[in-house]
């Protein structure tokens, strides 16, 4: 019997987090999302529960304020904490430091804060391959050295730090980490998916609003790479699975509570141009490009190791390159300017 039945989803209005809170209501759970909507709008969690035939609470509300959260532990009997709210970006990372280590780390100080008042010891949280930089083998294993190379990447390494010396300091708090390879793909219905603003900085947005003819063409960052044809190589996770294995990390965290770190991909990876060639395939539409120099602070190859989740966790990846791009294609065909609501 679930001890674990009230989850508390922070920022989960966005990509991942509606994905997994369909998954969540679907798995039985009840569900509380928090988001202050910064990067995400609430008609994800609308077609989240029109999917599930249920509903789930919604507050619109940000983590780096005291009485948003607390009001939410004072009047929600919440069990766990499922923490996606965070900023994402490399880029602005570097521009703007400040603004990521407030949201991402104070945030989550504020967070861990409320949930230490309330005694509510079970969180699982978002963290991202980044935090191995460039590894010295592949595929990575999660006890492989961390140094990230940017300050998004330091805020998920500081907010894991946080967490080891919080178990450490007492058995009652639990955290599952999981560190996400690369999250790509949408619901099979798709009607839930990615919809990034402005001009997507990541490859798989970018190479289906080509396809979508919303952009023009996509720049490869380097054809020199010492990979299968000279592109980067990365390991392109469905956020089906990825949703799924949240699921899997809460039955983690109430069967065997603890302290628990686990990748989160596929094991494989995919160089760009065989991307492409799969996304043409399944889309039908020719996707132009052209090579351009490497994009600073980009690796060449990045894939998991991902035996410890499929022991421990009980998961694995079951989508694939194919099934990526279809789910993918039907987002974005389906949805080309994203999530517009139908009253408008
Ligand atoms: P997303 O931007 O779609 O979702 C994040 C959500 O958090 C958004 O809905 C946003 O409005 C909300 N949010 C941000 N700051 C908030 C705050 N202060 N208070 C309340 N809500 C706030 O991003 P995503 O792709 O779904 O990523 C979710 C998490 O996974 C993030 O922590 C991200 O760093 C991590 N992650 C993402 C990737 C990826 O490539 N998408 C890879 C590894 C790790
Ligand atoms: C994938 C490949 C690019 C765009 C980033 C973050 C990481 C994590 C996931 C949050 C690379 C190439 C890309 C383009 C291209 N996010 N590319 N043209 O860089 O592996 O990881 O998202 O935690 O922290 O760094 O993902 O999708 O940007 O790039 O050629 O327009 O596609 O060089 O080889 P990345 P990506």
């Amino acid at each position: 019997m679930s001890k674990i039945k009230c989850v508390l989803v922070t920022g989960g209005a966005g990509y991942i987090g509606s994905h997994t809170c369909l998954y969540l209501l679907e798995a039985g759970y009840d569900v509380v999302v928090i988001d202050n909507l910064s990067n995400s709008k609430f008609l994800s969690l609308e077609r989240v529960q029109a999917l599930t035939g249920k509903k789930l609470g919604f507050i619109e509300g940000d983590i780096k304020i005291k009485k948003d959260i607390n009001s939410i532990f004072r009047h929600c009997k919440i069990d766990a904490v499922i923490h996606f709210a965070g900023f994402k970006s490399v880029a602005e990372s570097v521009t703007d430091p400040l603004n990521y280590y407030q949201n991402n780390v104070y945030g989550t100080i504020n967070l861990l804060r409320g949930m230490e008042k309330y005694s509510i010891n079970n969180i699982v949280f978002s963290s991202s391959a980044t935090v191995y930089g460039e590894a010295l083998a592949y595929p990575i294993k999660e006890n492989s050295v961390l140094s990230a190379k940017n300050p998004y990447g330091r805020t998920k390494l500081i907010v894991e730090e946080m967490l080891r010396d919080l178990c450490m300091s007492s058995s009652s708090w639990n955290a599952s980490i999981l560190r996400y390879f690369n999250p790509v793909g949408a619901h099979h219905s798709g009607a839930i998916g990615e919809d990034p603003k402005g001009i997507p900085s990541n490859i798989m947005p970018f190479i289906s609003q080509v396809a979508v003819g919303k952009l023009d063409k996509l720049s490869i960052f380097g054809n020199d790479y010492p990979t299968v044809d000279g592109t980067g190589v990365r390991d392109y996770i469905h956020v089906v699975d990825l949703a799924k294995g949240h699921i899997s990390a809460l039955k983690k965290l109430n069967d065997m509570p603890g302290l628990m770190t686990h990748n989160l991909g596929t094991g494989k990876g995919w160089s760009v141009l065989q991307l492409i060639a799969e996304f043409e395939k399944v889309s039908g539409k020719k996707i132009p490009y052209k090579f351009v120099g490497r994009r600073d602070g980009d690796i060449a190859i990045n894939y998991a190791d991902v035996s410890h989740a499929k022991e421990d966790l009980f998961w694995e990846a079951q989508e694939t390159l194919h099934s990526i791009c279809q789910d993918t294609w039907r987002w974005q065909s389906k949805n080309p300017d994203g999530y517009v609501s139908e009253t408008n």
